[in-house]
């Protein structure tokens, strides 16, 4: 486990950008956990300019999942809302897409479907500006952390 602070969202994107050049590949599921405006989908935005993806990265009201293209494909899930607005679509074919990146906020919504093996990303809010990050894996190789 590495425990990163970071003083801006520019931080966080960058982190969210080393953490993605830094996994191996079958490294695809990434699980983001903290509190409403800890920065997890300022964190997303990070993994998507490392995916060369070039539209913007938010997180619409209503809708749960987003896919977008870059050299990979990312899977942005927001499943806070899950609950409310329920799903038609199977996730787990999203969360076992081994072609695309996954990034799921809100986790715990679906602790069934969750792989064995995953990177987990926990965010604090310290202050208006600073974030303590703590990325750990889960099952999965760790030499990601001396490329951090
Ligand atoms: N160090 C920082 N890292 C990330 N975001 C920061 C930081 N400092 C300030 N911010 C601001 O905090 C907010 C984080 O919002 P963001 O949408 O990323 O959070 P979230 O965890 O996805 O929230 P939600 O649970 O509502 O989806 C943004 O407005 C961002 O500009
Ligand atoms: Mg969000």
């Amino acid at each position: 486990m590495k425990t990163f602070i970071t003083s801006n969202k520019e931080e966080t994107i960058l982190l969210g950008e080393k953490l993605i050049k830094a996994l191996k590949e079958d490294q695809n599921v990434i699980l983001l956990k903290g509190d409403l405006s800890s920065g997890k989908t300022t964190f997303t935005k990070g993994i998507g300019k490392a995916l060369g993806i070039t539209k913007v990265i938010n997180s619409p009201t209503f809708t749960i999942l987003k896919t977008y293209e870059g050299y990979k494909t990312l899977h942005h899930l927001d499943l806070y809302r899950l609950n409310d607005i329920g799903q038609d679509f199977d996730l787990e074919e999203y969360i076992n897409d081994s072609n695309a990146v996954t990034v799921i906020e809100w986790p715990n919504q679906v602790e069934a479907l969750i792989p064995n093996q995953y990177i987990l990303v926990e965010l604090t809010y310290l202050d208006e500006n600073k974030r303590e990050i703590k990325i750990s894996s889960h099952n999965t190789d760790q030499s990601w952390e001396e490329k951090l």
